[in-house]
């Protein structure tokens, strides 16, 4: 990858660091395709490595594999600080994508993080705990079904004997994935020692709808995150020739998975929430073949806990009518981010603005709301996104609002770490 540098200056370097990743793991749609433990993420993980090296920034991999570059010029140690009350403020986010995702989901957080530490270092501030920038492994759950994976075991919201044992379509189990990518899986589990170094954590995210375009801001600050979860619905057919079958003779496992996708937009609909069958498998996957087994994976999230439920458990009772097997993958209930740090990090903002930054909250889940439900003291900011599309190669900001993003993360990590 290039190490061009142009001009000087964080923003320069936010520019260059921006350029260096755009070609990887870019797909024929434009959008990109970087999953977990993949050679794109050891790309961008070796990436991630170089530009702490760069810094200075002590490089540390926690033991399930996200990386952390810790920068404290204080006296002692990290640990040392952390033992003297002086635990870390990080800021970071994650470099892996949905499939087709855009270039700002996850890097947008990391790049800025690296941009915010040089920025501080250009002013001379002098940090008063360590500051660590993180780049959180796995957070979509692209390959493996489960978003937020890294920060899910960090925390022990995951079991690492389950996440072994996660597969992805060509049937690569987590443990093997691992094992490819030069990790020792019986490693992977929770990391407390790490996560006690946290005293503080901020993430900064491309906006993934059009408030910030409607009220007209570059930058908010996060409330909230909605429930949200996957479920995975098995469909059970059986095989047989599509011409020669008669329709009251077959067992068409197409039909339940048709009635899921209908159900989903129909029972959300009512109960106000939000509802997606984004995945589907069919076996034996021929035009000619009636479908003797279909998977279909729904995500749903919604502003209310009990609608949501409600709107799954009304679909489940569906699907099983339908004669399926469903099984829960994940579930984040509400998360409430730190509201004190939120309103801190909205006063510095607001400090030189015109109009005060908004406050918002989000459908999408991020490694932040895993640490806050951890009870690390999170909040996010959201970098305006003029397109409101996420999870698409349409995704988009502007260089300006990325830049603003950058100062805005730098004026929050001062005042965090010398308030
Ligand atoms: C992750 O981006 C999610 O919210 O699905
Ligand atoms: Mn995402
Ligand atoms: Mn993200
Ligand atoms: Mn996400």
């Amino acid at each position: 990858m290039s190490a061009r540098r142009s001009g000087s200056g964080s923003l320069a370097a936010f520019d260059a660091m921006w350029s260096d990743l755009e070609s990887v793991g870019q797909a024929r749609s434009g959008g990109y395709r970087r999953f977990a433990w993949t050679a794109e993420d050891h790309t961008l993980r070796e990436w991630f490595a170089g530009e702490c090296a760069r810094r200075g920034l002590e490089l540390t991999t926690d033991r399930v594999g996200n990386q952390w570059g810790w920068w404290w010029d204080g006296p002692g140690t990290v640990d040392d600080a952390v033992a003297a009350g002086r635990r870390a403020v990080v800021t970071g986010s994650h470099l892996d994508s949905v499939p087709d995702g855009g270039a700002f989901d996850g890097p947008l957080g990391v790049v800025s993080a690296l941009a915010a530490v040089d920025r501080l270092r250009e002013a001379g501030v002098r940090p008063q705990v360590p500051v660590a920038v993180t780049n959180f492994v796995d957070e979509e759950g692209a390959r493996f079904g489960i978003a937020c994976a890294g920060s899910r075991v960090l925390t022990g919201q995951l079991d690492p004997a389950r996440a072994l044992a996660l597969t992805d379509a060509d049937g690569t189990t987590y443990a093997e994935a691992l094992r490819a990518a030069g990790r020792d899986p019986d490693d992977l589990g929770p990391d407390p020692q790490t996560l006690a170094r946290v005293g503080a954590f901020v993430e900064l995210h491309v906006e993934q709808g059009r408030a910030l375009v409607d009220l007209g801001a570059p930058v908010a600050v996060a409330s909230d995150i909605w429930p949200h979860g996957r479920w995975r619905f098995d469909f059970p057919g059986e095989a047989n020739h599509a011409g020669t079958t008669r329709l009251q003779d077959r067992r068409d496992a197409m039909l339940g998975y048709a009635d899921l996708v209908l159900g989903a937009r129909h029972v959300a609909t009512q109960r106000g929430c939000v509802a997606t069958v984004g995945k589907v498998h069919v076996t034996p996957g021929g035009v000619n073949a009636i479908p003797s087994h279909v998977t279909g994976w729904l995500d749903a999230r919604g502003a209310d806990e009990e609608q949501v439920v409600a709107t799954v458990a009304e679909l489940t009772a569906r699907g099983e009518e339908m004669g399926a097997t469903v099984t829960r993958e994940s579930w984040t209930p509400t998360t409430r981010f730190d509201q004190g740090l939120s309103e801190r990090l909205r006063r510095v903002l607001d400090r030189d603005a015109e109009v005060s930054a908004p406050v918002l909250g989000t459908g999408a889940g991020h490694d932040a709301g895993i640490l806050a439900t951890a009870g690390v003291p999170s909040t996010m900011l959201f970098v305006r996104n003029p397109t409101g599309v996420s999870h698409s190669p349409a995704e988009h900001a502007e260089a300006a609002d990325c830049h603003a993003g950058v100062a805005a993360l730098a004026d929050c990590l001062r005042d965090l770490t010398t308030g």
